[in-house]
């Protein structure tokens, strides 16, 4: 019987009886060969994958190719992507504040591409405006000191009309910066420390990575969580510090734990947060980042717990509670001093996320300066939106502070606290933000994190001055 698969029929169908007699159960061949189904109504375990966790590495002499690669999305099954590093996600860079980076971008794409550490407090020559953007072998370096408090940020590529491909096909990394007040709390680490990137995926019928843009924004078929199909994560009966990253183009996910277990809310984007808080679900849109700590201390061993999806429905990733027992203790009452961005309560600046291409009527321009803000200078910000949405909007250059949120969900949620650089606007929704750009002077960016919008143009470029 051949294996090969010929263009235009669907998958193999092969139906397996046991011989006990006990058992029979039909096996759905084909690329995903994930569908369990049982003919006797019982469930199927299925087959999940342990959870990918990248290398890590300091962003001191680093070097970072993007370059077309083959990945393991679990259980044997590769696809071709495009890597950092030969990683899907790519490394994750761990530094302190006050280190300084030193990294070298190689393209080895067939189409430009520049990369952007978003959340990272960089000048415009270190913030990988679109206008750097380097040709296929050509290479970008980086020179910058870690000015950021402790963190969860990422690096993704930012060239012009081509973020929302590249990012697709595979090209993102977490970015961790740690410093003393953070350490303090002596939170979960080493093991018990593990990066989430969130997104979906599309795969062709022979398995592959494909980016089909559309302009409401790109949603996948399936979740992938650190570029793992149906993963699982062995964990013991301790604490787990989760530092989750909306890698996404375009969805939003709403987490929850299967078995009703709360999360512990201590950060964001932003990092820590005033105080920790329990929440049973908590929404994360592309570029927004979230903290959670999960105590597994009172599962018993052999515990499966779900982590979920409750938008799509989609499980995401399995925690397989094991027996060894952990120490540990939750942290309790303040986290950080989260000081107040005082300034005006008239809005400085108003932006209408119009349509899904442009900002105040107008598509992006890599070449026109939209704005021009001062530095040093606490500003109201308000965007809104009348439909089209979600609109993450994102802004370089300075992280802010989320003040009111008036019309659609009408409040802001407990992980809007501290400091955030991106937020989510749904339709009918204005939300006023206090902004404060004491880091560089310099050209820098806003726009709509649901990449395929941003690609279309809604965009801007601002100078701060
Ligand atoms: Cu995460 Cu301007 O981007
Ligand atoms: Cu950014
Ligand atoms: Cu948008």
């Amino acid at each position: 019987m051949s294996t090969s698969r010929s263009p235009g029929r669907i998958s193999r169908r092969r139906f397996l009886e046991a011989t006990a007699g006990t058992a029979a159960w039909v096996a759905v061949g084909g690329v995903a060969g994930l569908a369990a189904t049982t003919l006797a109504g019982k469930p199927v375990a299925s087959k999940r994958n342990p959870l990918f966790v990248p290398s890590t590495a300091t962003p001191e002499n680093f070097s970072l190719r993007a370059a077309p690669g083959q990945i393991d999305l679990g259980g044997g099954r590769t696809t071709r992507a495009w890597v950092y590093n030969g990683l899907m996600p790519g490394p994750t860079l761990i530094a302190s504040t006050g280190d300084s980076a030193s990294i070298t971008l190689y393209n080895g794409l067939s189409q430009p591409t520049i990369t952007h550490w978003h959340g990272m407090l960089v000048n415009h020559e270190n913030d990988g405006h679109p206008m750097k953007a380097v040709d296929p072998g050509g290479t970008y370096v980086y020179e910058f000191p870690i000015m950021n408090r402790a963190a969860l940020n990422w690096y993704h590529p930012h060239p012009h009309m081509l973020t929302g491909e590249q990012v697709a096909m595979g090209l993102a990394g977490a970015f961790i910066i740690r410093d003393d007040e953070e350490t303090a709390l002596g939170l979960p680490s080493g093991t018990h420390e593990v990066p989430l990137v969130l997104r979906d995926t599309d795969l062709d019928r022979t398995g592959n990575i494909v980016y089909k843009p559309r302009s409401g924004g790109w949603l996948g078929t399936y979740p992938l969580v650190n570029g793992t199909r149906d993963p699982y994560l062995a964990v013991d009966q301790g604490i787990y510090r989760f530092r989750v990253l909306g890698g996404a183009n375009a969805r939003i996910f709403g987490l929850a734990l299967d078995n009703g277990l709360p999360f512990k809310l201590i950060g964001n984007d932003g990092g820590l947060l005033a105080e920790a808080s329990d929440i049973s679900q908590v929404d994360i849109a592309p570029g927004e980042r979230l903290d959670l700590l999960v105590d597994f201390g009172p599962q018993s061993a052999g515990t499966r717990i779900m982590l979920r999806d409750v938008r799509s429905g989609w499980n995401l990733l399995e925690f397989q509670v094991g027996s060894k027992s952990a120490t540990g203790t939750m942290p309790v009452g303040t986290l950080s001093t989260i000081v107040p961005l005082a300034g005006p309560s008239t809005v400085t600046r108003f932006f209408s996320f119009d349509g899904m291409t442009k900002i105040n009527g107008r598509e992006y321009d890599m070449h026109r300066i939209d704005f021009t803000v001062p530095f040093d200078v606490t500003e109201r910000w308000r965007f809104t939106t009348n439909g089209n949405a979600p609109h993450p909007v994102h802004v370089h250059g300075a992280s802010f502070q989320v003040v009111s949120r008036t019309g659609g969900r009408g409040r802001i949620f407990p992980w809007e606290g501290g400091w955030k650089d991106t937020v989510l606007l749904e339709d009918r929704e204005t939300v006023d933000v206090m902004v404060r750009f004491d880091a560089y002077r310099g050209l820098y960016l806003m726009h709509c994190h649901k990449l395929e919008h941003e690609d279309m143009g809604m965009m801007a470029n601002f100078e701060v001055i």
